[in-house]
């Protein structure tokens, strides 16, 4: 499995596929490998990459809450490394904030951009407290307790079963200690809404109308945002829960296949 060296630390991430490129961030508290459909069946025409953030599966942990940027900043280091100028970005959930932080920071770096289950606005004081609790109810008990809150909300009633198995794994293989600083991290994360309305370019919105995580009305506003100017949105509205990428892989992967060519036809 490829690896990175950034500042003493080390990013692990996997390298699909060939043409160009569509880096994906994941969501809490996953790892890469919960984009497996995406994984095992890459778009047609792109080069998948997908890092672990800091601390979740085989990449070293970072000191502190993991903020968002922090994200965005190991990403534009990846595509440094790999000698790589610009890409589709995109995540789901969590990975959408960091994907959101990306386009903040290094907005020319970014060729069409994808919001899975995400959304553009910060936590309010109720959700920086829960996040806290969150936190330390993680390190004190274990990733257990969180993944039991979390998981019936995570797909939708008809997911199946081998799904249900697979997500079930991936998350309670997290480390305690990296849900706690990514908890930490996403508090602290700010407003995004006026970062998307600046966008411009190409843009794929994808929701789940049964999300238990993030309400559908929040994938509909991210898709009004980035309509605000000429730049194109698909706004793709499924009947899954919180990670439709798992439970409509298909759909997602055609939907990414016509980001890919949006972008190659408003460069020529
Ligand atoms: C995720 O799925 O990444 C998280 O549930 C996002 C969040 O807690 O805001």
């Amino acid at each position: 499995m490829p690896t990175l060296a950034i500042d003493g630390r080390t990013l692990h991430y996997q390298d699909r596929g060939a043409g160009d490129t569509l880096l994906l961030l994941h969501g809490f508290p996953m790892h890469g490998e919960s984009f497996w459909p995406q994984l095992d069946h890459p778009p047609q025409g792109a080069r998948l990459l997908v890092p672990d953030h800091r601390g979740f599966g085989e990449s070293s942990p970072g000191i502190g809450p993991l903020l968002m940027d922090d994200v965005a900043r190991d990403a534009l280091a990846l595509l440094d490394a790999l000698a790589i100028d610009r890409a589709l970005v995109g995540g789901v959930s969590m990975g959408g904030y960091a994907t959101m932080a990306l386009l903040r920071l290094a907005p020319e770096r970014v060729r069409g951009l994808a919001l899975i289950g995400t959304h553009a606005r910060p936590d309010d004081a109720a959700g920086k407290a829960k996040r806290e609790a969150t936190a330390r109810e993680t390190e004190e008990q274990g990733i257990e307790p969180l993944v039991r809150s979390m998981f019936p909300s995570m797909l939708s009633p008809g997911a199946p079963e081998a799904v249900r198995e697979r997500l079930s794994g991936i998350l309670l293989a997290t480390e305690p200690a990296a849900a706690a600083s990514a908890a930490r991290g996403m508090a602290l994360r700010p407003d995004s809404r006026a970062t998307l309305a600046d966008y411009r370019g190409p843009s794929l919105v994808v929701h789940g109308a049964l999300d238990a995580i993030v309400p559908v009305d929040r994938g509909r506003e991210l898709a009004q945002l980035l309509r605000q100017h000429d730049g194109h949105c698909e706004y793709q509205e499924l009947a899954t829960g919180h990670l439709a990428n798992l439970e409509a892989p298909e759909v997602c992967r055609a939907a990414f296949e016509r980001l890919r060519q949006h972008a190659e036809a408003g460069e020529s």
